[in-house]
């Protein structure tokens, strides 16, 4: 059982994998998700909500593989109220040295009504479901959903009913994103003082960013007494996302004096998870989120520059080396070696094997020879680009010939399972026109839910990475590249894309792919 001994210490319960993934267009692979909850686990989070076991078979093998893998972290899984959910969770989370089963139903009049019970039909589920869980677990969290916009007495009833049932865990979901600040402190407060049994379980917090208020939600749940934040990388989540993990880390850390609470997490791991998270997920990071965007501690105003170089503090509150930010650092050129790239990619966070650094090597030097100097940023787009050499999409060449008018055409060769195809196609500017090509030479239905680009650097030479998401009957993949010509990093993001549909098709067999369980079963 998670036990907090030392008063001031708060638990990390992070669910990037859970809550996170479950928002549409953020599925991950598994071996994304396998790499993921290393990360989170030798940042140091306490526990890792790795899924949904029941939701399908892919969540069911991430979750097991995940928990015979983790090392420090307590490895949780996500059950409805009901033996087959939870049976299926503690099949998956039991080959984790610590695990834990979270099963929950949602609690308000709203929620109520999707199962049509009464108070005394839920009360009696509750006691039933905990009480199994807690036979196959001794760590068993519960949550009533949606307990911001639950009746009071019938809130204090039910969390009396699970602590007695044996939840080890009482979290506290906000699961629309509706409380704020002070009621969210209030609320854990009076719970405490008030349910029978509330002084022997831990009591967490789970917020979602509806209002923008997660994070302040969460660290004023921890004021009113609550000991576990529930959150995630870069706030990813349904809607508006979750609680972020670094802001709520980075605030109880920076503002120590008036949040005297400490974490588990080291800091200096942080960027380089939340690029990760980025990537796999196909959600960038907002320029100008707090701690991890790209502007957080760039200081471009010329006032502003003119006060760091007398003193940083009177502008950074936090050094960008506390979140794994190295500072200024000089940029690679042609001329640098495999020595120096390893080097740089280890302080970027990045640990690669010899044949791995092969491979980067000769991207990297492709680079150099189209752009002057490769800056970190450039290094980082280059590791998040899936230019996999396996797949059965390829892209061999291509050429695009725009015209005033937006009409444009492109010529795209693409050797497709080891033959070459060539298609051209017209069409409005050259981004349209190349992928009409690709869908010319691979006739597929995927819809194209999202194309983004993003310039990593500065200047007329500067790479852009270019982000694809697709969907096709339930699935989703999404493709990333970067490249100076950014046509260039938009044909291979889309083929990249679908080379991961590909792979998950064949993977999965027809239709296997989308969750037996939609997650919008659960709200
Ligand atoms: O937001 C929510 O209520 C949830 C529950 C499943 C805990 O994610
Ligand atoms: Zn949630």
């Amino acid at each position: 059982m998670t036990n907090v001994t030392d008063q001031d210490r708060v638990l990390i319960f992070d669910t990037t994998l859970r809550d996170g993934e479950q928002s549409p267009g953020a599925t991950m692979t598994h071996d994304e998700k396998l790499e993921i909850a290393e990360l989170l686990d030798d940042m140091g989070v306490d526990i890792i909500e790795a899924g949904f076991p029941i939701a399908s078979e892919g969540d069911f093998k991430a979750v097991s593989e995940i928990a015979q893998r983790a090392k420090n972290a307590r490895i949780c899984g996500l059950a409805r109220a009901n033996f087959a959910d939870i049976d299926r969770c503690w099949e998956a989370v039991k080959h984790a040295e610590k695990n834990r089963i979270h099963t929950f139903i949602g609690t308000s009049p709203l929620h109520r009504a999707i199962p049509n019970l009464t108070q005394d039909e839920m009360a009696e589920k509750i006691h039933e479901t905990v009480s199994h869980a807690r036979n196959l677990c001794e760590d068993v969290q519960w949550s009533p959903m949606d307990a911001t916009r639950t009746e009071w007495d019938y809130l204090c009833r039910v969390i009396e009913i699970a602590i007695k049932a044996g939840a080890t865990t009482i979290n506290i979901p906000d699961t629309v994103g509706y409380t704020a600040p002070a009621e969210s402190a209030d609320l854990i407060r009076r719970l405490i003082e008030t349910v029978p049994g509330a002084d022997e379980v831990i009591f967490a917090t789970h917020c979602h960013n509806d209002l923008g208020m997660a994070t302040a939600n969460a660290l004023a749940a921890v004021a009113g007494g609550a000991r576990q934040i529930e959150c995630t990388i870069n706030g990813l989540g349904e809607r508006a996302g979750n609680t972020a993990l670094e802001e709520v880390v980075m605030a109880m850390r920076t503002r120590n004096d008036i949040m005297p609470w400490k974490t588990g997490i080291d800091t200096t791991k942080i960027m380089h998870i939340s690029r990760r998270v980025a990537t796999v997920s196909g959600f960038p990071v907002q320029f100008n989120k707090a701690i991890v965007g790209k502007n957080a501690f760039a200081h471009e105003s010329g006032i502003h520059q003119d006060g760091m170089l007398k003193n940083r503090e009177n502008f950074e509150i936090m050094r960008p080396e506390d979140i794994g930010l190295s500072g200024t650092s000089l940029p690679l050129g042609k001329h640098s070696g495999r020595a120096a790239l390893r080097d740089k990619l280890e302080t970027l966070g990045y640990e690669v094997g010899d044949n791995q650094l092969k491979d980067i090597f000769v991207r990297f030097k492709e680079l150099a020879d189209r752009k002057k100097e490769v800056f970190d940023d450039d290094l980082i787009a280059l590791m998040s680009a899936d230019d996999a050499t396996n797949d059965h999409l390829q892209l061999v060449s291509m050429k695009v010939t725009c015209g005033t008018g937006g009409q444009a055409e492109a010529t795209v060769e693409l050797e497709v399972d080891g033959k070459d195809v060539i298609a051209t196609e017209h069409g409005d500017g050259p981004v349209d026109a190349t992928f009409k090509a690709i869908r010319a030479i691979y006739p597929n239905k995927a819809h194209l839910q999202l194309y983004q680009v993003h310039a990593v650097t500065e200047g007329t030479d500067a790479q852009a990475t270019v982000s694809v998401r697709l969907e096709e009957d339930g699935m989703i993949a999404t493709g990333q590249s970067a490249n100076t010509d950014t046509v260039v990093a938009s044909a291979k993001a889309y083929i990249s894309a679908l080379n991961r549909l590909i792979m998950r098709r064949e993977k999965a067999g027809p239709g296997a792919d989308a969750r037996e369980i939609s997650y919008k079963d659960l709200t």
